[in-house]
């Protein structure tokens, strides 16, 4: 570990909030389909994100999000009514934080802490709310401020802007492999939740560092 680090910020999605948190509702709204929905809502979230950001087509997150629904349903044929998705999207507003979250951020006291997320400002607001984590982070930032998504180097920009912490000086904690591809080879010091064991994408950018849940970062960062 680099020996000044100063602010751990982190991502939202995956990395904090549990985005398959939403399985069992979509369960209860389509019996034995829930998993499978929430996969393919999640890709094409992220997809769109993407499309959107090569396109200079910026809608916010939510937008987004509730597009991916959309797709997911018609694509997996699944009657979704306009009160049902606005249930689904609303499960959004308060998922579920993995089980360490919470323990970790509270040992983590001595760093700045914040989020940077894709997630639009008023769906962060709500996801820290309900996980009880107001007041653990000294900035919550969006990408809606640049109008793109990650992995745009804008978007890993605002962390100096917002923190007045140098980029050398921010370790950036994702389980989101192309989200540490984008803030590695933008310049921070990257550590990669590899939660679900999978394999580094072909970006050509390694993370610094790799732990398969949050609580096994305090160890390397003492290191
Ligand atoms: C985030 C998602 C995309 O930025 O993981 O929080």
């Amino acid at each position: 570990m680099k020996l000044y680090t100063q602010a751990l910020v982190f991502d939202a999605y995956g990395t904090l909030f549990d985005v398959h948190s939403v399985i069992a509702l979509c369960d209860r709204k389509f019996p034995g389909q829930g998993a499978e929905l929430s996969e393919l809502w999640r890709t094409k979230q992220l997809e769109y994100t993407w499309l959107r950001s090569l396109g200079g087509r910026y809608e916010d997150f939510w937008s987004v999000t509730e597009s991916a629904l959309t797709f997911a349903c018609r694509s997996l044929s699944l009657e979704c009514p306009p009160e049902t998705r606005q249930e689904l999207m609303e499960s959004y507003l308060h998922l579920e934080t993995f089980p360490e979250v919470q323990a970790t951020l509270s040992k983590l006291s001595q760093y700045k802490l914040a989020i940077l997320s894709n997630g639009s400002p008023k769906m962060l607001a709500a996801a820290v709310k309900h996980a009880g984590l107001r007041g653990i982070f000294s900035d919550v930032i969006s990408a809606d401020e640049v109008k793109i998504y990650k992995s745009s180097p804008r978007v890993y920009g605002l962390v100096s802007q917002h923190l007045g912490v140098p980029d050398s000086a921010i370790a950036f904690v994702s389980s989101n492999f192309w989200d540490i591809a984008g803030a590695k080879s933008f310049g921070f010091w990257t550590c990669w939740v590899n939660r679900w064991s999978l394999p580094e994408d072909e970006l050509g950018v390694m993370p610094d560092a790799t732990v398969h849940d949050l609580d096994r970062l305090i160890p390397v960062l003492e290191g």
